[in-house]
Formats: C-alpha cells, sequence, structure tokens
C-alpha cells in the first residue's frame, strides 16, 4: 500500500485551473481538472496535493471539494505575506486558463472509524476538514467543529459547515469571542471519540497538550510546519545507506542529510519543506532500522518501518536500504 502511494507521487499530472473565486481575505477557491477533461485519481478525506509552482517550488495543498467529483479538485489559498512564495505564485499567476503541474493526492491526515468526531480548525487549516465532516455526516457519525480564525471576514467556508449541521459548528474569532475554548472541546474525556485538528503550530500545540489525557491516537494533527517535538535535523551519528535501484552505496555523515547525499550520487529526489512537514520526499525502506524524525507519520506508519522521510529521518541500525 505504502509502495503505490509513494509511486503515485512520482508521477506529474497536468490541470488545468477551470474556476478561480475569493472565499475570504486573502483566500482563493480554485477548481483543477485535467485539461482533456477526463478522470483525475481518486482521494479520501484529508488527503493533499503537491503542486509545482515554477522553478524548484512544490507546495502541498488540502483538497476542500467533494470526492465523489471525479472530475474536479479543489484547493483553497491562502496568501502568506511572510511565506515562502508559493501562495505568492497561486495568487499572482494561477487563473482561469492556468495550467499547473500536480503530484498525488496523498494521505496522511485519513479519517479511521469511530463513533463520534471532534473537529477543530484554524484558518486555512479549514480546508482538509470540510470533506471529513461531509464524510462523517454522510456516515451518520456525530461530529462538532471547533473553528477559530482572526475575524469572520479571513475566515473561508463558514456558510459550507454550517449548511452541513449548523448545531455542531462553533466559530470563534480572535476580534469578537477569543480563541478557540479547548477546555470546553476536549475538557471532558470521551473514549472512542477522534480528534482531527489542523491549523497553525500555536493551536497544534494547544490541543496536544490539552489531549494529553485522552486515550493513545484519539488525536491526530495535520501540521504546516516542523513539530518541535521531534527531534528533526541532520543531527546524530552517520550511517551507511544503499539506494537499491541505482545501485549506490554512500555514507551519510553527521549534518548531512539521505537527500542531500542521495542529490550528489546523482539520484533525483522529489523533496518541498525539507523539513520533515510535507510527506513529498517519502521512500520505501528494504532494509534497516529508522531513526524518524519526521512531523507526516503515524505511530502506526512508523511502526510497519517500510517508508520514512528521507529530508529529515535517520538510521538507528548503521545501514538502510532505500528502494531508490
Ligand atoms: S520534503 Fe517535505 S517531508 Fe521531506
Amino acid at each position: 500500500m505504502v509502495m503505490r502511494v509513494i509511486e503515485d507521487m512520482k508521477t506529474e499530472l497536468l490541470l488545468t485551473v477551470t474556476e478561480r473565486r475569493d472565499v475570504a481575505d486573502g483566500i482563493v477557491e480554485l477548481a483543477l481538472r485535467a485539461p482533456t477533461g477526463g478522470r483525475l485519481p481518486s482521494w479520501t478525506p484529508g488527503a493533499h496535493i503537491d503542486l509545482v509552482l515554477g522553478d524548484q517550488l512544490t507546495r502541498q495543498y488540502s483538497l476542500c471539494g467533494d470526492p465523489s467529483d471525479e472530475w474536479t479538485w479543489r484547493i483553497a489559498v491562502l496568501r502568506e505575506a511572510e511565506g515562502r512564495g508559493g501562495s505568492k505564485y497561486v495568487h499572482e499567476h494561477l487563473t482561469v486558463g492556468s495550467t499547473v503541474a500536480s503530484l498525488g493526492p496523498r494521505n496522511h491526515f485519513e479519517l479511521r472509524s469511530g463513533s463520534d468526531f471532534i473537529f477543530i480548525a484554524g484558518g486555512i487549516g479549514i480546508t482538509p476538514i470540510l470533506p471529513m465532516i461531509a464524510a462523517t455526516e454522510k456516515s451518520g457519525h456525530t461530529w462538532e467543529l471547533h473553528y477559530g480564525g482572526r475575524c469572520s471576514e479571513s475566515m473561508a467556508f463558514v456558510d459550507r459547515v454550517q449548511q452541513l449541521g449548523s448545531g455542531n459548528v462553533t466559530v470563534y474569532t480572535e476580534s469578537e469571542n477569543g480563541r478557540i475554548d479547548l477546555d470546553s472541546a476536549l475538557g471532558t474525556v470521551r473514549p472512542g471519540t477522534q480528534i482531527y485538528c489542523c491549523g497553525p503550530s500555536p493551536l497544534l500545540d494547544a490541543v496536544q497538550q490539552r489531549a494529553v489525557e485522552w486515550p493513545a491516537g484519539s488525536l491526530v494533527v495535520e501540521r504546516f510546519a516542523a513539530d518541535p517535538s521531534n527531534a528533526a535535523g541532520a543531527d546524530g551519528p552517520g550511517f551507511e545507506v544503499v539506494f537499491e535501484q541505482s545501485g549506490t552505496t554512500a555514507v551519510v555523515p553527521p549534518g548531512r542529510s539521505i537527500v542531500e547525499v542521495a542529490e550528489e550520487h546523482g539520484i533525483s529526489v522529489i523533496t518541498s519543506c525539507e523539513e520533515g512537514v510535507c510527506g513529498t520526499c517519502e521512500t520505501t525502506v528494504l532494509e534497516g532500522e529508522v531513526d524518524h524524525r519526521d512531523s507526516v507519520l503515524s505511530a502506526e506508519e512508523r511502526g510497519s518501518g517500510s517508508s520514512m522521510l528521507i529530508c529529515v529521518s535517520r538510521c538507528n541500525s548503521g545501514r538502510l536500504v532505500l528502494d531508490l
């Protein structure tokens, strides 16, 4: 399964922008279709795609439309003044009729079975949550959404989530009723309930702290930036890596990443964040014990040992064999 998903990520697909509309201050929603009008790869709620935005710029955007629409993908992009250029590119260059290459979809934020769901979204973090709520509503499970933002004008899709169940939605705006009340959302432990949270790091950190008393595995988060509790980075002892497909063996010294060493040996790796957040560099592990340092793989995925994020993760066994 992991192998199939990783292979899918290596296939670029050209998309055309067929609709563009402003959905909140600084947030634009795009509809993307195959230029030929054909069916697009299927996806599940929580999935994202990578868009290749000019040279050296690959960025991830959650799919926020309807998975049963096999012809259209929808994303919503917040223009980030302090960002690294991806959102600026989308806002300035992607208009109706533009084409853009994509990779994916990939899903590390998959909806698991549960009797009850609590969704917590901060700002643009609402995008993966939208199809999750729609799927939960369709399946008949109960759900509630706690959605926070700076002010109502900056919050996308409030109407859309309220249409799915207005009684289940609590909206918090910092300018009116403050930040999301995590005591009320998570104060009572409810075994069997799954918590899904997406948004800026301070919100995710606060939710993780507030949920410590909940049963293990109750909370699933999707991050835009590296989790500070992970030792992401190139620190750690050196090790040997075998790039099986290319027949190359190399040493990854302390202070260097597997990606850097692969590129030095002429082995091309698709990367984006290079800090263990996006999942783009996920690679199949054939042998060896991984020292996982990313913010993407779940405990279950780490436990299987079948893949790793080679921009940050390292090795605990002195030698890794990778399907590269
Ligand atoms: S490039 Fe983003 S996780 Fe490695």
